[in-house]
């Protein structure tokens, strides 16, 4: 199993992150981590912040020579405008002469000074900004890692932005696709176009993602979504939408039905629901398929001669069914709320000092964040897909759980049967065992 603990603030010194339960001997490189940091800067909408931030990655313990060592891997990601926030964001001893005192609604800023006995937002703020998931994508970067050698990858798009929704995976011809104008996170996975055809997103599509303004794989709806961004900047407003992540390559048998705990769905949706601002997550076809009746709401399972292995017919439990994964490609989503810190700000508060009616106060803020929550949301799937992949396999080295995963998959064409193959201690007593 996999574990990670991150530390720091927002304009503190650095974050910290520990990730422990890697096998030893994973290739690991301070420069494939800086990468996907970078790829949590991308899109289009992204405050000034994204533009001064430089992530400055050392690999401080559990890595020798390129290869994890099978002790725990910490990594430190500075903050180059430490020097502007050192007095302010000092551990010595002293006070603030710049109390933020009018809590941003949307925010943990009231809650936290409450809960905490603070007087000041940034007390709670700094720790509750989503700088944090520059940590998060820190330890997805191992994790991305781990899983790669094991064939298995995490790409992410974003499908909504505001009011734009890209249309949705079904293959076919793309005319008469038209960005449609409701959030609604519907159904299936998504898509990209090639010659005139829509067809399902692969991970070698990622590149294409990123390459969009706001890494959405459908380039009509990308500029109808660029759009909505300029319209919302111009009135210093801010807006939320959906992103989808496919784990593509994940083994049948990650997670299980037996404990309400160890269910992969379950472990994906606290994962993802834990990423700030994301307030709904859905696997598969979740929420399409309330509205359907069960003969048209499964999967239908098929026999692959070929492939000598058993295939669904469609995708709408997004690979998971009783908690466990069925081998087929892991398609969940996550829904992300307008972001709450406003570039003109209308949202009425209270300042906690006079208890007088005001607007909550200005940090520098995104207009959209829904581009970067994709990356995040990367690597929270495969934080925990690594971790079930640990935990079904295990393995202190890579090349221990790999023979692990190829005996688990060497054995699978047996079941259901394989069961009656072990032999009973009372056939061995007759076998002179
Ligand atoms: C990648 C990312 C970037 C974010 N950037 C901002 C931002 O610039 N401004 C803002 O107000 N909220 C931003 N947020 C969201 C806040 O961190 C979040 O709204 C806040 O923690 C309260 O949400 P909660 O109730 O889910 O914790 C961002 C979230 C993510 C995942």
């Amino acid at each position: 199993m996999l574990r990670f603990l991150t530390a720091g603030e927002s304009h503190g010194k650095a974050l910290v992150v520990i990730v422990e339960g890697l096998p030893a001997g994973l290739p690991v490189a301070a420069e494939a981590i800086s990468d996907e940091l970078a790829r949590r800067r991308l899109g289009f909408g992204r405050g000034p912040r994204m533009r001064f931030e430089r992530d400055v990655v050392t690999l401080v313990g559990g890595v020798r020579h390129g290869r994890t060592l099978g002790s725990p891997v910490a990594i430190e990601i500075a903050n180059t405008e430490w020097p502007k926030w050192e007095e302010e964001m000092s551990p010595e001893p002293g006070r603030t002469a710049k109390a933020l005192t009018a809590p941003r609604p949307g925010h943990a800023d009231l809650a936290g000074m409450q809960k905490y006995g603070f007087d000041d937002a940034r007390d709670v703020l700094e720790r509750a900004s989503a700088r944090e998931t520059a940590a998060r994508v820190a330890a997805g970067a191992l994790a991305k890692a781990f899983l790669g050698q094991l064939g298995m990858a995490v790409i992410s798009h974003v499908v909504a932005i505001g009011g734009i929704e890209a249309p949705s995976g079904a293959p076919g011809e793309v005319a008469g696709d038209e960005p449609r104008a409701t959030p609604v996170p519907s159904a299936t996975s998504g898509s990209a176009v090639t010659n005139g055809r829509r067809r399902a997103l692969g991970p070698e599509d990622l590149g294409m993602i990123d390459a969009s303004q706001v890494r959405c794989a459908d380039p009509d709806s990308e500029v109808a979504m660029v759009d909505e961004i300029k319209a919302a900047a111009k009135v210093g407003d801010s807006l939320g939408g959906v992103v989808e992540i496919l784990a593509f390559g994940v083994p049948v048998g990650l997670g299980s039905h037996v404990h309400w705990d160890r269910r992969l769905d379950g472990l994906l949706a606290q994962a993802l629901m834990s990423i700030q601002a994301v307030k709904a997550v859905e696997i598969g076809e979740g929420w399409a398929n309330a509205a359907r009746r069960g003969s048209e709401a499964h999967d239908a399972i098929r026999w692959d001669a070929g492939a000598h292995a058993y295939r669904r017919a469609s995708a709408r439990a997004g690979a998971i069914e009783g908690g466990i994964s069925t081998g087929e490609t892991i398609v969940a989503r996550a829904a992300m709320k307008p972001l709450a810190t406003l570039n003109r700000p209308v949202i009425e508060t209270v300042d906690t000092k006079t208890k007088e009616t005001t607007v909550s106060f200005k940090e520098r803020t995104d207009v959209t964040a829904v581009p970067a929550l994709g990356v995040v949301g990367e690597s929270m799937v495969a934080l925990v897909v690594a971790s079930e992949a640990l935990r079904k396999f295990g393995g202190d080295s890579l090349a221990e759980c790999i023979r692990n995963r190829d005996a688990f998959l060497a054995h699978l064409d047996e079941a259901p049967s394989s069961s009656s193959m072990v032999v009973q201690p009372e056939a061995r007593a007759t076998r002179g065992m």
